[in-house]
């Protein structure tokens, strides 16, 4: 990766495994709509591809602000299984891991990028949406 000369090498390993995560997000959830059965069906495709869609977006501004610090924004999701389901418990246990982990990732660069009011600003826009969507998730699991 072409981080080297940018001085920001810790942000960009972040910020490239919060985009690689999103990517991943974006099968996952795209891949439950499709898959969900049922009468939750009714519910749970749009709500999915709700999600696929915000995951794009996430994806999209991360990927922006690699690019404004001079890094090289990675192409490949990461590599974590997607576990494939047709029961719509399971895949909300799946989408609620991926956004804890999301969130997760989000917390750790806010602690990176007080630099940067502009970055700083983008990833905690993103942090409050991970953090609806993870309460969101809490209450369809109950
Ligand atoms: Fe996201």
């Amino acid at each position: 990766m072409a981080d080297d000369q940018t001085g920001h090498e810790d942000v960009l390993r972040e910020l490239n495994g919060a985009l690689a995560w999103e990517m991943r997000a974006e099968v996952l959830y795209n891949h439950y709509a499709a898959y969900v059965k049922g009468i939750h069906r009714l519910h749970l495709k749009p709500y999915f591809e709700g999600e696929a869609n915000e995951s794009v977006m996430h994806g999209k501004a991360v990927r922006e602000q690699i690019v404004k610090l001079g890094g090289e924004a990675t192409r490949q999701r990461d590599p974590t299984e997607i576990v494939h389901t047709t029961d719509y418990r399971e895949m909300l246990r799946e989408a609620f891991e991926t956004e804890t982990k999301a969130a997760d990732g989000y917390k750790r660069l806010l602690e990176l990028v007080d630099f940067d009011p502009e970055l700083y600003d983008a990833i905690e826009q993103i942090s409050f949406e991970e953090q609806r969507s993870i309460e969101e998730l809490s209450q369809l699991i109950d």
